[in-house]
C-alpha cells in the first residue's frame, strides 16, 4: 500500500513526534515504540548548520537535549539547532531530559535513519519540515530533504507537510508522486480550496482549536485529506472522525482513539 491510498481512509491515528508520551519525542526509540499503536508516524525535520536533515521539533536544543550541561557548548546559548553542525549535534544526548536520568541516553535521529527505519519496517510517515525561512533558502531546505527521500527510496511511504507552504510547491515539482499537506495553525488561508489546488496539495492539517464541520465537509467533498492536531481525548477523536476528519495526530496513542481498523 502507498501513502496515497492511506489518504482515502478515515479514523487514522498519527503518532505525534513518535510515541512521545512513553519515549523522548523524535528519537528512534519513540518511532519503535509507536509501531503497532498508530497508522503512521509524524516527525519534525530541520537542518543543522552544515545542512544535514535532523529530526527535532524546537528550533533550539535546550528542552530536548543536555546541551546546557555541556562545558564544550557553554558559550553557545540560545543553542539554535541551525548554529550546530551535524557532528556537534551527535555529541548531545536526546533521552535524559525525558527519563530524568542522566544515564538513560538517546542518540540524535537523522532524517536518513528515520526513513531507513520506515522502509525496513514497511511503515508510513508524515515528515513535517519546519519553517527555516530566514536561516536557509527554500532551495537548500528542499534539496536536503529530497536527497534523503530519494536515497532511502521511500517516496510511496511518506507525506510531506509544512507551515511554509512554498516548500510544498517545490517538493511537488521535484517529487510529483509524494503527497503534500498544507499545515496551518489558527487561521485558514483565504479561498482555501483554490489555495490548496494552486499548491497541488493533497491534504490539509489544522489544529484542533480551528477545525469546524463545514470546512471539513467542504475539504472532503473536494477530495482533500484532513488531519487534526493534537488530539488526546477519545471523545474528541470520535467527534472529529464523525465530522469526516481522516486523521488525528495524537501523543497518547491509545488504539481506542482510532477507527481505521488498520
Ligand atoms: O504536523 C502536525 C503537528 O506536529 C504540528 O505542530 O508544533 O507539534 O509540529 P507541531
Ligand atoms: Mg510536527
Amino acid at each position: 500500500m502507498k501513502f496515497l491510498e492511506l489518504l482515502n481512509r478515515i479514523g487514522l491515528i498519527a503518532a505525534h513526534r513518535g510515541a512521545r508520551s512513553i519515549a523522548p519525542e523524535n528519537t528512534l526509540t519513540a518511532l519503535k515504540k509507536s509501531v503497532g499503536k498508530c497508522d503512521f508516524i509524524e516527525i519534525d525535520v530541520q537542518l543543522s548548520r552544515d545542512g544535514a536533515a535532523v529530526v527535532m521539533h524546537d528550533d533550539t536544543l535546550e528542552r530536548t537535549t543536555n546541551v546546557s550541561e555541556m562545558d564544550l557548548f557553554k558559550e553557545r546559548s540560545p543553542y539554535k539547532v541551525s548554529d550546530f553542525t551535524l557532528d556537534e549535534l551527535r555529541m548531545l544526548d536526546y533521552g535524559s531530559w525525558f527519563y530524568k536520568d542522566k544515564n538513560h541516553k538517546e542518540p540524535l535521529l537523522t532524517l536518513g535513519l528515520a526513513l531507513e527505519f520506515i522502509r525496513e519496517k514497511g511503515l508510513f510517515m508524515n515528515v513535517e519540515i519546519k519553517d527555516m525561512n530566514g536561516t536557509f533558502s527554500d532551495e537548500r531546505v528542499v534539496e536536503s530533504v529530497v536527497k534523503e527521500i530519494v536515497s532511502a527510496d521511500v517516496d510511496e511511504r511518506i507525506l510531506l507537510s509544512s507551515f511554509r507552504h512554498e516548500y510544498l510547491r517545490m517538493f511537488k515539482e521535484k517529487l510529483p508522486n509524494v503527497p503534500t499537506a498544507v499545515l496551518v495553525e489558527d487561521k485558514h488561508p483565504q479561498n482555501l480550496i483554490e489555495y490548496l489546488r494552486e499548491l497541488r496539495a493533497d491534504a490539509y492539517h489544522v489544529n484542533d482549536e480551528s477545525v469546524d464541520e463545514k470546512t471539513v465537509k467542504k475539504l472532503r467533498e473536494e477530495g482533500y485529506f484532513v488531519g487534526v492536531y493534537t488530539v488526546n481525548d477519545a471523545n474528541r477523536a470520535k467527534e472529529l472522525f464523525n465530522m469526516g476528519v481522516n486523521s488525528i495526530f495524537s501523543d497518547s496513542l491509545n488504539r481506542e482513539l482510532g477507527m481505521s481498523g488498520l
